[in-house]
């Protein structure tokens, strides 16, 4: 395994290029190779075996460009296959998972929201780690119909934040101080949260800390690529790349490709 062998990142779909910008920005040396399953979005619906199989799917896309190391950027495939991806294979895996421990530590009306997958929130994994703060409201919300509306282009809309209005209501009435973002296509929802909620609330995304995580990683295993040159970054999709390019902000090396 060569230290310039890309690090490779999957998602459902465009959501998992939150967690690549903060991947890139804290290892900008890094090759990465970026899938987005936007075929087969959302996973949210998805029974916990239909994700795994999905799940190995894509790692099996991103080991054939030779990937060193695997971020699974969505909360949901995470949840419910981390286990099974790191059983099956040999590369260092780092997942994301909502970030309820930094939410439940801090708050001080001792109520948090949590907006995540319908997945997510029914995963074991998920409902182990809520076990240790029963101290703590946590008041969950599946967010249906949110990652469709975002694969679709549609965040400034309406429609969106009627949705959105609906299931954070109810959380600020409540008196949370923070809400966590389970889902990695929800931090582009933020400037709409942000018009619903009061400024007081915190709101917390996991990304930061996947960045964090995966330069450990790689640092333990001696695999930081040292080059000087800003890394190469690649990008596919098997449905419709505008969408994509879109939420990146610009186009190069931006494939559609079925897989
Ligand atoms: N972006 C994903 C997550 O973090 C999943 C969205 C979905 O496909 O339902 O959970």
């Amino acid at each position: 395994m060569s230290n310039k062998n890309p690090i490779g990142l999957f998602d459902s779909g465009i959501g998992g290029t939150s967690i690549w910008k903060e991947v890139h920005a804290l290892l900008p040396h890094e090759n990465t190779v970026y899938l987005a399953d936007s075929k087969n979005a959302p996973y949210g619906k998805k029974t916990k075996q239909e994700i795994v199989d999905l799940c190995f799917k894509n790692v099996d896309f991103l080991l054939a460009q030779n990937c060193k190391l695997i971020v699974v950027a969505c909360n949901t495939a995470t949840t419910n296959a981390i286990k099974e991806m790191r059983e099956k294979y040999d590369v260092p895996f780092i997942g994301i998972e909502p970030a309820i421990k930094p939410a439940a530590n801090k708050t001080e009306t001792q109520t948090i929201g949590i907006l995540a997958t319908k997945g997510t929130l029914n995963s074991e994994l998920f409902n182990r780690q809520v076990e240790n703060y029963s101290n703590v409201r946590i008041m969950e919300q599946v967010g249906y119909g949110l990652v469709e509306l975002i694969e679709n282009g549609k965040i400034e809309t309406e429609e969106m934040r009627n949705l959105l209005k609906l299931y954070l209501r109810p959380m600020v009435e409540a008196g949370m101080d923070y809400l966590v973002l389970g889902c990695s296509h929800y931090p582009y929802l933020i400037p709409e949260i942000k018009k619903i909620i009061p400024s007081t609330v915190k709101i917390i995304d996991s990304g930061e800390a996947v960045a964090r995580q995966t330069k450990s990683i790689l640092e333990d295993n001696g695999l930081i690529n040292s080059s000087k040159e800003k890394g190469k970054t690649i990008f596919y999709t098997n449905s419709d790349a505008s969408v994509l390019k879109n939420i990146l902000g610009f186009s190069e090396n931006v494939f559609e490709k079925d897989f």
